[in-house]
Formats: C-alpha cells, structure tokens, sequence
C-alpha cells in the first residue's frame, strides 16, 4: 500500500485552497493564467526562457551556446564564466546592499549571531586565503563535516570563491559513511568542528572525523572549529584551530573571486540509491546557481524585507539549494538553527518564528506531524502572525497534516508550496507557485516553467489521469545534476535506462483530471525516514557486517510521524542465540557504523528468508508481512513456501 494511501484513509480532503488576492496582487506570478502562458512558453523554449533568466546573474563572460547535448549529458551556458560566491555575496554588496543581514544564526542554546552580506564576505574571503594557504587549489575536494553553524555556509562559500568542490557529509552520518565518501571524492581537506549540539548534548563529531580520516591517505589536513569547547585530541602536522587560522596575520580580508567555466563541478553531494554505495551527485557553477535562484524566487515569491528559514539540516541537498546558495543568490536573510525543534520544549520553532518575525517558513512532513502530535497548545502559545507564506519538502504530505499546518500555523492566511525534488534536481521542479496556485492538500501540483514533467506506464507510454506510473522528466534544466562522481555509467543506467533519455525519478506518481501531480512514494530499493533518504542495500550490508548475522533483508512499513521507517528481517549465524540484547545490539551496529538516522525501527529474527529457487530474496513479500497483510500474494515461486507462515506468526507489531 503507498503511503499517500495510508494517510488519505485518515481524512479525505476534498477542499481547494486558494491564495488571498492580497497575497496574490503583490506575489511574482499572480494567477494561474498567467502560470499557465509562462509555462507555455517556457516549454515551447526552455533555451531561450533560461537564457534570459541567466541575464539576472553576475557574468564573468557570457556564454556562447545555452544548451549543449552529448548522449544523457548536457552542459549549460558554454563557454560562459561566472562565481557563484560573487554572485551570492558581492554582487549584492555591489548594489548597496552590504548592510543588508545575509544570515541569521540561532544556537540551541538561544544565542544569536547575524552577519551582513559584507561581513559574510569578509568571512568567506578569509576562510578562502586560509585554503589557499594550504595550497588547495581549483577542482580540489574539500570535505565539510559540520553542524549547523556558520562556518559551514562560509566553508561553501569560501569553496565556491576559490573554485574548489565541496563535499559535506551530513553530521549525523558516522565515521564509516564519512570514510566511504572521502575516500570516493579524494578530498584533501577535512573541515570539522569539536563537537554539536542536539538536545542539550554533545555529540563529538572530531572523534567521528578522526576515525575516518585515519583510514583516508588523501586527506592532508584537518580544520577544527572550536563550537562546544569539549575536549579532542588535536594531531600534529594534521589538525588546525578554524580560529586560529582565520586570525593568522599573513590572512587577508579579500580574495578575488576565481572565474569559473560554467560547467565546473561545485560540489559532490551523496546520496543513498539502490546499491549499496552511495552516488556522488555532481552539479556544477551557473546552471545549478540559476536553477537555485529562479525557484528560489518564484515558490518562496521572496522580497526585500521578508525574514526566511529553512529547517533543513545544510548537510542534504535542501540546505544547499535553499538555505545557502537560493537565498543568498536572491539577496534574502535566511536564517539558521543549530538545534533540535523540540529544545528545550515543543515550541522551539514557532518561538523562533517570532523572536526573528519569520516571514517564510520551510520544512519537512515529518517534522510537522512530530510538532502536531505535542498538541495546538504549543503553537497556539507563540503569536506566528509575521508569517506569510509555508512550505514543506522530503516526502509527501498527508493531508491531515497538512490541514493542521494550514490553520494552526499558517491561522489559513498563508499558502502552502508543497515542493517535489530530489538531491539530483538541484532544485524545486514541481511545486505551486504562492500566488497562482489553488492547492489541493497532499498534491506538489505543477511543474516549475521550464520543467516537462510527465508520468509513463511500464511500456512508456503515458499513464492516463489517475492512473500512475513513473515520474519523468522529458527534457533537461539548468539545475539537474551532470553525472555520478567518477561514475558516468552509473548515472546513465540509474536515470536514463528505463525509458530512452528521458529522467527518471525513481518515485511513482499520478496525475488527476485537473492535471495535480501527487507524488506517491518511491518505486526503488530506497525508504524515506523522517524524509531522509535511506537506501535498503546499505543498511542490509552494515547488519550483515554485525558477526552474529548471517543473512538480513530490510523493507519500509509505514508510520504515522516518520512516514516511513525500517524493518529488517535478520537471520543468525548458527550459534548465535535470538534475543532482545542482540537486537538492541544490531541497531546500535548500525547507528554506530552508518548513521543514527538509518536504525532500524523493528528487528525480527528468522530461520529463514522467503526466496525464489534462484535464491533471491522476495522483498515484496517480506514487505507485505512487515505491514501485517494477511494476502502476501504470490508464493508459488518459493523454494519453501512454509517460511510465510512462520515469520506472518512471528512479526513485530
Ligand atoms: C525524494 C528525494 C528534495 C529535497 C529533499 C529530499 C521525496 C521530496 C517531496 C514532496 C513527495 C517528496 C521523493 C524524492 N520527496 N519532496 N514534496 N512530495 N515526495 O531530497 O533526499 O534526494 O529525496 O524525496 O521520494 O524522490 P532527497
């Protein structure tokens, strides 16, 4: 059962919501009809609608051709150069807007730290020199494993300055997942901090680091910003205080944005897909830049005085795209947390709302079901009133909530722009536009002009309305990514095997009469837990990796605050004796080796995995027991059918 499914049999919404004409007189797209002959135009010429939209950024030299195609590869604005740092910094500050606060840093503790789009440039240059000093050059691979603090916008940013690709690592990822994607990037430089704050307590990301960069020979030197004071061991010749470099005499404040081809990589992000290792998503400088920009703009229709933030951690492409690069692009103050939304208390967020007057709020389903469950009285203690637009990214919304999240938090005055992408999208490709948009709860509605999204059957021909399929996309944009890193098979197998160049997203989707897209779940061996993308080869090979197991099989059940979560069936290697501390013992194997985020949620131990004479495993069936089906389907093709009966007896409720 989709999960869409799951959650339309708790309300069925029927309602269309509309944008108030306040709303929509002073929004960029003002109705539908206008939406509508943007898009019209924007698809009859993709090249020609982003090549005016370029003519927005800050150009080094124009490019000579917009759109070059070679096989599923494409490059934007040949020829041209540009710097994305230049474009999210000086040329703000060119305009006379220096003054104007760029970032807005809130601690868990409650302490705050602003910076001015002239003092984030003054930061990043600095950082800059201090990499150049360690002779990083163009195209080198710096890892960022950080918390949310500001020295991590500023090491991207100081990156992008001085043309070096960027890689940063989610700080809840464990060594091991650090050192699998420093060794697949060769980074050379490992920026880090002692530790980060999450509820109060510390948790030691330098411990993580050095445990992976003691297995990385790349690896050169290690950079420590000094955020919790814990104590770390600080290894010679290897490990600097951020502090200390970046007041070193020899550092200057200015450093001369490097002109890069708008095709260079910007930076390597990974994510989790079928196997089990991790992709490298590849983007690179103007395309990516404008894609963030041009969404930016339109979905979160952002205005000079308006005070934006997005929940999202910078570690996944959300934070890249819409806290960092969208924002600063479009000269926004964009605001960022350190901490968790329940710290101390469950109202943390709206408290914060206030305390900054945000006027845009961004977030994840899963984070909103969480803060609905505390109860209205939490929300219903903060005023929220400054307020004026929503929006929600990472999976699809249930209805319910996203009711809830229309009357409690937005008091039903403001839209909600319910965002489809993906880390390979770069950016927002479905989406209402605020102001056009009638919004239907639950439905990402349309694509973003310029984006030719569709929905294919098996065989490749269209899905009619209602009937679901693929999601695709039929032709290419600026913001998509350019290959796997060091993997260019991989990418065109992943995403243009199934239907002849033509992308696909890996999640399933229908279309309605009216043309809503409803996105409704992934159709890969990947599982979306509190919207972080898990992929299921992964955790099944950390579990396996554990010595009492011989054999395990991970499948996504449903849950009504996550989404989803993770329910592995492990088999034992013969000696080894079932009990509840072995499989506490393999959840915290995994959280230990992978990340806290990919623990299992159920553990049930089998003699036995229902699989075919050839010896494949039947996840369709497992994932039918997990969920408590009584028709499992199909059994026929088992090597032993009675192993269904046994594990339906013994499932963890
Ligand atoms: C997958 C991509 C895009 C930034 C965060 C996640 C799911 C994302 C929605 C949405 C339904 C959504 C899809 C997609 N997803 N947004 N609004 N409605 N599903 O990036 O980690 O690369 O995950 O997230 O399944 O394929 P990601």
């Amino acid at each position: 059962m989709a999960q869409q499914e799951v959650f339309a049999s708790v309300l069925k919404e029927k309602r269309v919501f509309r944008p108030s004409k306040s709303f929509s007189k002073n929004s960029y797209v003002k109705s539908m009809r206008e939406y509508k002959k943007i898009y019209r135009d924007s698809v009859k010429n993709p090249e020609k609608f982003w090549a005016e939209k370029a003519l927005q950024l800050d150009w080094f030299r124009k490019w000579k051709k917009v759109l070059v195609k070679k096989g599923d590869f494409y490059k934007w604005f040949v020829n041209g150069k540009l710097n994305v740092s230049y474009n999210c910094l000086d040329r703000h500050i060119g305009a006379g807007n220096g003054s104007k606060t760029a970032l807005i840093w809130e601690a868990e503790d409650g302490k705050v730290k602003k910076y001015t789009y002239s003092q984030l440039l003054k930061e990043v240059s600095r950082f800059a020199n201090v990499l150049k000093k360690y002779k990083l050059r163009k195209k080198d691979r710096v890892c960022i494993y950080m918390p949310m603090i500001p020295e991590l916008a500023i090491s991207m940013l100081a990156c992008a300055r001085a043309g070096i690709i960027h890689s940063v690592v989610f700080g809840g990822f464990s060594s091991d997942s650090l050192k699998d994607r420093i060794i697949d990037s060769k980074a050379k430089l490992v920026i880090t901090c002692d530790g980060s704050y999450r509820n109060g307590k510390v948790i030691p990301l330098k411990q993580n680091a050095d445990l992976a960069v003691g297995k990385c020979r790349s690896v050169k030197k290690v950079i420590v910003v000094k955020r919790c004071g814990n104590r770390v061991k600080m290894k010679k010749s290897r490990d600097l205080w951020w502090h200390q470099e970046i007041a070193g005499k020899d550092i200057k404040d200015k450093f001369n944005a490097v002109s890069m081809d708008a095709e260079d990589p910007l930076f390597i992000l990974y994510t989790s897909g079928t196997t089990g290792k991790p992709k490298g998503v590849l983007h690179t400088q103007a395309g990516y830049l404008l894609y963030a920009y041009q969404t930016f703009k339109w979905v979160f229709d952002v205005k000079d005085n308006d005070i934006y933030w997005c929940t999202a951690d910078i570690g996944w492409i959300t934070g890249h795209s819409y806290i960092v690069y969208g924002p600063l692009a479009c000269g926004a103050t964009s605001l960022m947390y350190e901490g968790s939304p329940m710290y101390p208390k469950p109202n943390r967020f709206w408290k914060i709302v206030d305390k900054h007057k945000v006027t845009i709020f961004y977030t994840a389903p899963t984070a909103i079901r969480a803060l609905m469950k505390e109860g209205d009285k939490w929300p219903k203690s903060c005023s929220l009133k400054s307020l004026r637009l929503l929006g929600t990214v990472g999976e699809p919304i249930n209805p319910e909530a996203w009711i809830w999240y229309y009357n409690v938090i937005g008091k039903k005055r403001c839209p909600i722009v319910d965002t489809w992408w993906q880390t390979e999208t770069g950016g927002i490709l479905i989406t209402p536009l605020p102001g056009a948009t009638p919004l239907k709860p639950g439905s990402a509605s349309f694509p973003f002009p310029g984006i030719v999204a569709d929905v294919l059957k098996e065989n490749g021909k269209r899905a009619k309305p209602d009937e679901g399929g693929d999601l695709v996309i039929k032709k290419p944009w600026p913001g998509m990514l350019r290959t796997i890193w060091g993997n260019d098979e991989r990418y065109k197998e992943t995403y243009f095997g199934k239907f002849r160049h033509i992308y696909l997203a890996g999640d399933t989707a229908r279309y309605d009469k009216d043309g809503y897209f409803w996105i409704l779940g992934r159709s890969d061996d990947v599982i979306k837990v509190s919207g972080h993308r898990i992929g299921t080869a992964e955790v099944e090979s950390h579990i396996v990796s554990h010595k009492a197991v011989a054999e395990a099989a991970v499948v996504p059940v449903p849950d009504a605050i996550k989404g989803w979560v993770i329910y592995a069936f492990v088999v034992l290697k013969r000696g080894n004796k079932e009990s509840d501390r072995l499989k506490d013992d393999i959840i915290e194997h995994v959280a230990k080796h992978m990340g806290h985020i990919a623990k299992p949620e159920k553990v049930q131990f089998a003699e036995d995995l229902p699989k075919t004479r050839s010896g494949k495993i039947m996840r369709r069936i497992l994932k039918a027991i997990a969920e408590g089906q009584e028709d499992v389907g199909n059994v026929t093709t088992l090597a032993d059918p009675t192993v269904v009966d046994k594990l339906k007896r013994e499932r963890i409720q």
